[in-house]
């Protein structure tokens, strides 16, 4: 067998002599094994997904509705274009990408330390993560019981820091810095904002709040924005279908040259 090929599904989980890989674990392999060669083959790609889960006591959290789903996609596709993928994410529903090294993480704080000590590092960083941009300032080590507030309990939030930025400053010269914009209103001007303050070369836009996109569907509606390219407009499309348009402008930025 093809040694690239063999070598995938000896690592797949559960292998061994004799048993056989998962198929959705072979179609990927195969894929990786006949793709590659692009401007992603042997790159270095570092992904953030999911929600973050922030502490309010002992069982409840302040987190969102994000499923994982698109951060996912674009971490399966990378890895089907010969990437070296490492997924940080948040509690997800869906399913590891085949192939890629998952780091799970549950708060914003995790995130950043795990994204920080890999960005570095990487050729292509993706912010596909809905971090929680607040967090409890003390959560309580306890269970917080019904009876501690007559009518109102009032949880004081802190800001936590911003991943995105933060990773900016880190990044080596020739990688490419992705994000994402959930909005609900002026959606390209307010992602416009977000590629300058950020430090993304390419930003992704998606309105909240949409039946058939955004949070936790298989679908996705987006624009994506540039620096020194007109916004593209996309129609809806599988969350798989949306990570290939984004990957491909990502190649074709590494292939200019990437940031300075
Ligand atoms: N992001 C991040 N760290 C945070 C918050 C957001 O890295 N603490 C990243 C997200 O992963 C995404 C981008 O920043 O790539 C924009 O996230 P979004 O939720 O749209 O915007 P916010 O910066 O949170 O701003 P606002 O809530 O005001 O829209």
């Amino acid at each position: 067998m093809w040694a690239p090929l063999r070598d995938d599904l000896r690592r797949g989980r559960g292998g061994g002599p004799g048993r056989m890989a998962e198929p959705g674990a072979i179609v990927d392999a195969v894929g990786r094994a006949l793709g590659g060669g692009g401007a992603l083959d042997g790159a270095r790609v570092v992904v953030t997904a999911g929600p973050t889960r922030e502490a309010v006591d002992a069982v409840r959290f302040v987190g969102n509705r994000s499923s994982g789903k698109m951060g996912y996609a674009l971490a399966r596709t990378s890895w089907l274009r010969g990437a070296e993928v490492t997924l940080i994410t948040g509690p997800a529903a869906v399913a590891a990408p085949y192939g890629v090294k998952v780091r799970g993480v549950e708060t914003a704080l995790e995130m950043r330390d795990a994204v920080l000590a890999e960005v570095g590092e990487a050729d292509v960083a993706i912010h596909a993560a809905a971090v929680a941009d607040y967090r409890p300032v003390s959560p309580s080590a306890d269970k917080i019981k019904r009876g501690v507030a007559e009518e109102e309990l009032i949880v004081r939030m802190v800001a936590n820091p911003d991943i995105a930025t933060e990773s900016a400053r880190l990044m080596k010269a020739g990688s490419v810095s992705a994000g994402f914009a959930l909005e609900t209103a002026d959606l390209v001007e307010r992602a416009g904002e977000k590629l300058a303050a950020k430090g993304f070369d390419l930003i992704v836009a998606n309105r909240a709040g949409e039946a058939d996109a955004g949070f936790d569907t298989d679908t996705n509606r987006v624009t994506i924005l540039g620096r020194d390219m007109p916004p593209r407009q996309l129609p809806l499309m599988s969350k798989f279908a949306v990570a290939g348009s984004i990957m491909d402008l990502i190649e074709d930025r590494l292939r200019q040259g990437g940031r300075g």
